[in-house]
């Protein structure tokens, strides 16, 4: 079975959630803490051992091809003040040379166009999508949850990670259906995009992340619109499990949905009450505020 050393990022989106925060800056750069989305996600990604990132850009998005190059500028200001530290973080969470790809969606078709635009970088190998919208909080990260579900299945398969969701929200996401439970992981029966409430086959959402094998390329290739009108991921996963087995995580952790106001506010207190650097006057001044 062929390792998962590639990682696709969708990053082309236009992140109107946030207008105007996102008018002139990508949304996968807004900040939890002190670090990019975008910066939290490829973190989860290089923890699961993954090698190589692949992200699918759209107009705008030049500052993350930025965020993952050297600034010489900075490193040789911040070497002259001595802030070796910052330098050396920095550095130390630089891609490897030829590590990290970009390519762009020249128009907003949907996720499943976005990810077929990186059909080339990824080549014929199984990888993983990662959704930057979400984050997930855990000790092991979601990704690496998937990975060691893949390796325990042990033959090319595709791992979808899940997480159930309210059903008055069931329609805001991917939905699968559930099946035999093997160890960590369950055979999906059924997949739909954005179904009605009452159409929904479980509360199990499909949360952002994504293990495929490359055969899902050739059916994205004349995947139709789907909800929304757009071209869905969902859509061409539901073709490719006519012939391949698809299986659920239910990951352990904390997702943070960040494409929403809420999710991306309530992220940014639970990662800061983590840092030792300022959790503890976080905590007195939102006791101050909710006084
Ligand atoms: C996408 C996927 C959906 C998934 C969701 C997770 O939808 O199409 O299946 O549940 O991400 O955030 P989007 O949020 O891009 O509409």
């Amino acid at each position: 079975m062929k390792p998962i050393r590639k990682a696709v990022f969708p990053v082309a989106g236009l992140g109107t959630r946030f207008l105007p925060a996102t008018k002139a800056m990508p949304k996968e750069m807004l900040t939890v803490v002190d670090r990019p989305l975008i910066q939290h996600v490829v973190d989860e990604a290089r923890q699961a051992g993954i090698e190589h990132c692949i992200f699918v850009t759209g107009r705008n998005k030049g500052v993350i091809e930025d965020h993952f190059d050297r600034q010489f500028e900075l490193e040789t200001t911040l070497l002259e003040r001595g802030k070796k530290k910052e330098y050396e973080l920095l550095m130390a969470e630089l891609p490897a040379a030829g590590a990290a790809s970009f390519t762009r969606q020249q128009s907003p078709l949907g996720l499943g166009h976005a990810v077929w635009c990186a059909r080339d970088i990824v080549g014929d190998d199984p990888f993983a999508v990662v959704l930057p919208d979400v984050l997930v909080k855990a000790e092991r990260g979601c990704l690496a949850q998937m990975i060691d579900a893949y390796n325990a299945i042990g033959r090319a398969s595709n791992i979808i990670a899940v997480e159930e969701v309210p059903m008055e929200r069931i329609s805001s996401y991917g939905v699968v259906g559930i099946g035999k439970t093997h160890g960590k992981s369950f055979e999906i029966t059924q997949m739909v995009e954005k179904p009605k409430r009452e159409d929904a086959p479980s509360n199990l959402s499909i949360t952002g992340r994504y293990i495929l094998q490359p055969e899902i390329f050739g059916l994205l290739a004349d995947q139709q619109k789907g909800a929304g009108g757009e071209i869905q991921l969902t859509d061409a996963m539901v073709r490719l499990s006519k012939t391949q087995p698809f299986y659920g995580v239910k990951f352990e952790g904390q997702s943070y949905d960040c494409g929403m106001k809420l999710g991306f506010l309530t992220a940014n207190i639970a990662y800061a009450l983590d840092r030792a650097d300022i959790a503890d006057e976080l905590r007195a001044e939102i006791g101050k505020l909710l006084k």
